[in-house]
């Protein structure tokens, strides 16, 4: 029997290079090694946007359709949406119950974000209960399939952490080493950076979308910050310096791409418009495919609903087992 692999997405909206190349393209290569579940948490995007669900229902869509379009398999891999999957709330309960309070009060990502809201006005500033519940939640996401594994961004580590403790409590007090104590996966990729050198994110308004059109990709990489000490297209010019566009050839180009960029622009031969002209066809040219399976999922939105319909079906196959043995060892009724 394969390992057993668990990872979600909170559906915010459409993705973006830095979701691809930092953890889709890791799900992609992980399908035929392992047996993975891959859903779109859309619990987990109500922690925060409760009073915003207009848009929920399109985002999960979003979501899915960039994993298919990036290659994500139907047929290798279970696709599925996070509340199709109800047995996951019933766990949700039963592992709520047996973690310590100060375990999720320690939770640094939790501080963060409830420092982001802090900063908001009105009624959506406060942590709610549903909120400090996050990393619960989660273990429950995972614990759900008794994962081995859980392939995400390094952001994600300590909610993991403490997923381990839970299962170690379960199995402690319900006398069984039922549960795994999953481990994190890290993509060992460099992490892309957003156009303005920060971190990509779609609320900086510094990314490159999955969706984006070729056109829509090569005007954005023209704002992408160069080396800032050249001034003229001849003065010689230092790739290393240039933090973002230099960045994305290392990522896309290949070895002798890169190098010749790198010869040139040292040179002074290469200007840095024509540079990320150059560059934006590259990335078009790398995506293309990708971009190509997004248009068609995209026109036919009913065949997406279809595999999350038999995605959510499948996986509550496999919840339904696990959850009958977790209600004989707590001893429910
Ligand atoms: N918290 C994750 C994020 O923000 C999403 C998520 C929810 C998740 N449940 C999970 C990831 C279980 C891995 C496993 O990206
Ligand atoms: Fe960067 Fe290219 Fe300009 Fe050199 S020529 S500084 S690599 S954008």
């Amino acid at each position: 029997m394969n390992e057993i692999i668990v990872s979600g997405m909170r559906p915010t909206g459409k993705l973006h290079l830095g979701h691809y190349l930092g953890v889709i393209q890791n799900w992609v290569n992980l399908q035929d090694k392992y047996d993975c579940y891959f859903f779109a948490a859309d619990w987990h995007a109500l922690t925060t946007k409760y009073d915003k669900t207009d848009e929920l229902r399109q985002n999960t869509l979003d979501v899915v359709m960039d994993w298919l379009a990036c290659g994500i398999d139907p047929e290798k891999s279970v696709i599925y949406v996070q509340s199709l999957v109800p047995e996951i709330a019933e766990l949700n309960i039963y592992l709520s119950m047996i973690t310590p309070q100060n375990w999720v009060e320690r939770d640094p990502t939790l501080k963060d974000m409830a420092k982001i809201l802090k900063t908001k006005e009105g009624q959506g500033s406060q942590v709610n209960y549903g909120l400090m519940g996050y990393p619960v939640l989660m273990s429950a996401d995972i614990m759900m399939f008794n994962a081995d594994c859980v392939p995400v961004g390094i952001d994600q580590v300590a909610h993991i952490e403490i997923t381990r403790d839970i299962a170690r409590r379960f199995n402690n007090l319900y006398g069984e080493e039922f549960f795994h104590e999953a481990k994190p996966l890290l993509n060992h990729c460099s992490l892309i950076c957003g156009l303005d050198g920060n971190k990509m994110g779609k609320s900086f308004n510094n990314d490159i979308k999955i969706s984006d059109t070729a056109e829509a990709t090569s005007k954005k990489i023209m704002s992408a910050i160069t080396d800032r000490s050249r001034l003229r297209k001849d003065d010689p010019g230092h790739p290393d310096d240039c933090e973002v566009a230099f960045k994305y050839w290392t990522i896309f180009g290949d070895e002798d791409e890169v190098s010749t960029v790198r010869c040139e622009c040292e040179k002074g031969l290469r200007g840095c418009a024509q540079c990320k002209r150059q560059l934006g066809d590259k990335i078009n040219e790398k995506l293309s495919e990708i971009r190509e399976r997004r248009k068609y999922y995209e026109e036919n939105p009913q065949l997406v609903e279809k595999i999350i319909a038999e995605g959510s079906a499948k996986a509550r196959v496999r919840a339904q087992q696990v959850l009958a043995d977790v209600r004989r060892l707590v001893k429910m009724y």
